[in-house]
């Protein structure tokens, strides 16, 4: 008997609190229309009160109520994260206290935007191989936390939130194709110093907002826009589907100039696109399971849907998959 993994449960979290693009024009020199056209961006969330294990919490809680799966049924926690609360313990752990259940497996992955789609991979492969049955998956970020709000080309971009799945063992798949990729050559586009060991152990240069979230996002763009859509490709061509049968395309939110990019690629209407950053911005590894979350709940993605999702992140790193719900 063939053994996939499968998610069978999503949950997401957003902050209440809304930051418009009017909101950033009266403190940043920036404009509304600058920020649609370039981005599709209208309005961000930011966390006031929640930290970022906090808001895990509220999706992950989402996501097993979802499930229909008792909490004692999860057997390990993966957290994407690129803003985790501390640098010990980690987010997953922190998650696992507050869910209430002892012994699951818990630990956190960093891989910027391309988080959720790294921590799925593990998530699949550890059940494939028999080393769990139910693993609760989370991106969640305070990108707001770590921004130079004196920074127009970053700090109109990002925003908080937070996404969760529950990836079960099944009989039927469920994942079909993963794939990771990474190119340390451009660690420099795309940089948070502050926090890191490196950073916090040089006391006398505590020079903070340079060392806070910062991008060269032209470069970015030009790489991420053929990076995702090639991997994107391959993805669908090794999940054994033919490009016709694939009924959306669920993106990292991070540009619509990139989503529709990508969607042209594989000939996909836009009706078939999950587009979630005109309210919430870039949420970086909470982006993609916020909108496959979105997309489930308002009916627009059912049971049975086969769904390619593509990321683009720092690092860089870059993924794609290709699932069936
Ligand atoms: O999620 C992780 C991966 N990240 C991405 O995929 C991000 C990829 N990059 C992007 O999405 C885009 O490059 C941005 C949205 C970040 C920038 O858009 P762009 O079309 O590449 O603009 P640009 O950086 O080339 O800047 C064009 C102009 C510049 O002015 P000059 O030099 O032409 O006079 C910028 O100074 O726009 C200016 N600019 C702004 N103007 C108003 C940059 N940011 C702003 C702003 N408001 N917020």
């Amino acid at each position: 008997m063939n053994r996939y993994s499968k998610i069978i449960g999503t949950g997401s979290y957003f902050p209440s609190k809304v930051l418009t693009n009017k909101d950033l024009e009266k403190f940043v020199d920036t404009s509304d229309e600058w920020i649609v056209t370039r981005t599709g961006i209208r309005e961000r969330r930011i966390s006031e009160d929640k930290t970022v294990n906090e808001m895990a919490y509220e999706a992950a809680k989402a996501a097993i109520e979802d499930a229909q799966i008792e909490k004692e049924a999860i057997d390990g926690i993966i957290v994407a994260t690129c803003t985790p609360d501390y640098l010990i313990p980690s987010v997953a752990c922190y998650l696992q206290g507050k869910i209430g259940v002892k012994g699951p497996f818990a630990f956190d992955i960093n891989a910027a935007c391309s988080g959720f789609l790294y921590a799925l991979a593990v998530g699949d492969s550890l059940i494939k191989n028999g080393l769990a049955n139910n693993i609760l998956i989370v991106g969640a970020e305070k990108l707001t936390s770590i921004l130079n709000w004196k920074d127009r080309s970053t700090c109109v971009l990002l925003g908080d939130g937070a996404g969760a799945v529950v990836l079960s063992a099944s009989e039927k798949p469920g994942i079909r194709s993963l794939i990771l990729h990474a190119d340390g050559e451009y660690t420099s586009l795309l940089e948070c110093k502050a926090g890191g060991s490196a950073f916090l152990a040089n006391r006398d240069n505590f020079d903070i907002e340079n060392n806070l979230f910062k991008m060269k996002g032209n470069e970015v763009f030009k790489i991420a826009v053929r990076a995702m859509a090639d991997v994107a490709v391959k993805a669908v061509e090794e999940s054994g589907l033919r490009f016709d049968e694939i009924d959306f395309l669920i993106p990292h939110q991070a540009n619509l100039r990139i989503i529709d990019a990508i969607a042209k690629r594989l000939s996909l209407d836009s009706d078939k696109v999950v587009v979630t950053l005109d309210k919430f911005g870039n949420t970086s590894a909470a982006s993609i399971p916020t909108a496959l979350d979105i997309a489930r709940k308002s009916g627009k993605i059912k049971e049975g849907s086969n769904i390619v999702s593509a990321a683009f992140g720092g690092g860089l790193t870059w993924a794609a998959a290709v699932f069936t719900l």
